[in-house]
């Protein structure tokens, strides 16, 4: 996949060089900017479309101390400023750069430069779904701690070198309450059990060997 994505990118750059995209290439005008540069700001007013020429980007999202990276660019991707991402040069890089406006008249003469925008929004889409993903991952844990935590300090006994508590509530149920998969709940409830935080004792009673660290982990996430 990547090998053909690449051939769009590429002919992106050459259309400019042909007699059909040569009129929309005379919209765009060369901007050179250094390496580790933050070149556009989701505070920023312009309103533009840039296509690399050579270097690379990263599209970012950013909160206080916090990033997620949205998508890489490389020589023949197309962006615009027009999105909350930041846009950072990693190495010294070419954009040509036209406003949004100019390019909505011309682009729909010329199929190749859809082709290159499905390209780097289908990449922005993958990684922004994965980051939903982390986050709604990140939720459930907090919330089956705290459902685990509460049911040990309520109805827990002592046995098997912990806090013994009988759930009364399958797989199944567990995430129903916690509002999550059921592939999801196994994954935490593995976790804890490798990290010896629990321990399973049948399909419905766990071991809470470590209550300390089983709040400790809540309270870090
Ligand atoms: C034909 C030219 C274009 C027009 C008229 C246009 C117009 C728009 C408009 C009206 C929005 C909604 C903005 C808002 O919610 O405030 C938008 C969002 C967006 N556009 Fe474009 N756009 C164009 C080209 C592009 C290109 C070339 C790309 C990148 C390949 C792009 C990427 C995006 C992204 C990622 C968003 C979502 C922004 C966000 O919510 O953070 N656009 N565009």
């Amino acid at each position: 996949m990547p090998a053909a994505m690449k051939l769009i990118s590429v002919n992106l750059l050459r259309l400019f060089e042909t007699t059909e995209g040569a009129d929309l290439g005379k919209e765009f005008r060369s901007r050179l900017f250094p390496r580790k540069a933050l070149i556009y700001s989701p505070s920023d007013e312009v309103d533009r479309v840039f296509i690399v020429k050579r270097g690379r980007l990263r599209v970012y999202l950013s909160y206080g101390d916090r990033e997620f990276t949205l998508a890489l660019l490389e020589a023949g991707d197309i962006f615009s400023t027009h999105t909350r991402a930041f846009v950072q040069t990693l190495q010294e890089t070419e954009l040509l750069v036209t406003d949004t406006a100019t390019f909505q008249k011309r682009v729909s003469e010329i199929p190749e430069v859809s082709q290159a925008m499905v390209k780097v929004l289908g990449e922005l889409l993958k990684n922004s779904l994965s980051t939903i993903e982390g986050l709604v991952f990140k939720d459930a844990r907090l919330r089956l701690i705290e459902f685990l935590a509460t049911a040990a300090a309520d109805r827990g006994k002592p046995g098997n070198g912990g806090i013994t508590v009988e759930l009364g509530l399958n797989t199944e149920d567990i995430a129903l309450l916690v509002g999550t998969t059921r592939q999801t709940i196994s994954t935490i409830m593995n976790d804890l059990i490798k990290a010896g935080i629990i321990e399973k004792i049948d399909r419905q009673t766990i071991c809470v060997r470590r209550f300390d660290e089983l709040t400790a982990w809540k309270d870090s996430l």
